[in-house]
């Protein structure tokens, strides 16, 4: 796999065949799960597996990613060791966010996971580390294991990538998820377009040629897949974005009259955390093509699968 003893920065890294090797280790993963409440004993221990440690600094909130990348970890048999708190870190006596991945690489874990807002010297530390590196969601760029686990619901689902149309609606402009997303499905075959107001209109080359709708109605009609997400306020500009939330709600909010235009089979993603009301109604969450939080339970197989495969971890095929 292209990645093993690399960083995983962006969904461009991957082929094809690397998307097909992440899916069946956690096709594996989440079905011995399923039988059995476990998967570890699938993983060759002769590596001093409990000696694997991976290192995560997350600089701004999240809950799913955080989380997921902890239980996928322990699930292993692997342990993480997270600086999450600016108040207790150094970071609140004046280190930067770049000399702190310096002196946590210096420790040398096994992998270093990362969450932060916009920062150009961040970037360019973490291209150098002496740990690989994974991107578990920088400022507006990408959240490449966001767009993995989206797609294995995708085909956990529709049993297919060819022929899927999926349609983002909201802050595309602002979104990371949007990006990888956009990489990875296009990568696999899916149609893709985007339903966004003006505010939100992704201006990065790679969106140019990509299909938009700028009736929301139209845009689930001829979908087979919706994907929301949320309105990034912290990464509006102060000043704020010329629509009101009032009138994103009427115009790009999904609620039970929006989906009614979804075919049966067709589903509804978001990658969370789901702003009630604004993104989605309460009463779309509740719907059974609602995805979402089969979404957040296939990120832990899909990160464990990843974290295994980097750490270059022999799993046995039942
Ligand atoms: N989807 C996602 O990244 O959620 P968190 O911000 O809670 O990690």
């Amino acid at each position: 796999m292209s990645i093993v003893g690399e960083s995983f920065l962006s969904s461009e890294q991957l082929s094809e065949k690397d998307i097909e090797q992440i899916f069946s280790r956690a096709t594996l993963f989440k079905k011995e799960f399923l039988k059995h409440k476990r998967f570890d004993h699938l993983v060759a221990h002769n590596e001093g597996l409990a000696q694997k440690m991976v290192a995560m600094v997350f600089s701004e909130p999240s809950t799913r990613t955080r989380m997921s990348f902890q239980i996928a970890s322990a699930r292993l048999g692997i342990r993480t060791m997270s600086l999450d708190n600016p108040q207790v870190a150094s970071l609140s006596k004046g280190e930067t966010l770049e000399d702190t991945f310096r002196n946590i690489a210096a420790m040398m874990p096994d992998l270093l996971v990362v969450r932060y807002n916009t920062n150009l010297d961040a970037d360019a530390v973490i291209k150098d580390l002496p740990c690989p590196v994974i991107n578990g969601g920088i400022g507006a760029y990408e959240h490449p294991t966001q767009a993995l686990l989206d797609a294995f619901t995708i085909l956990e689902n529709r049993g297919q990538f060819k022929g899927e149309k999926v349609v983002i609606v909201g802050d595309v402009l602002h979104s990371r998820v949007a990006n990888s997303n956009m990489v990875l499905l296009k990568r696999l075959g899916v149609e893709i377009a985007y339903c966004a107001p003006e505010e939100f209109v992704p201006k990065a080359e790679a969106w140019k040629g990509i299909r938009s709708f700028s009736n929301l109605n139209e845009a689930i009609e001829w979908s087979t897949v919706v994907m929301g997400l949320r309105v990034q306020k912290e990464r509006h500009a102060t000043s704020g974005i010329g629509i009101s939330m009032a009138e994103y709600r009427e115009r790009y909010r999904i609620g039970g009259d929006q989906l009614k235009h979804l075919r049966p089979d067709g589903i509804l993603l978001h990658p969370g955390p789901v702003i009630r009301g604004v993104e989605l109604s309460a009463f779309v969450l509740n719907d059974k093509r609602c995805k979402v939080l089969d979404q957040v339970t296939n990120g832990v197989f899909i990160r464990a699968s990843l974290l295994s495969i980097m750490l270059g971890l022999e799993v046995q095929q039942k």
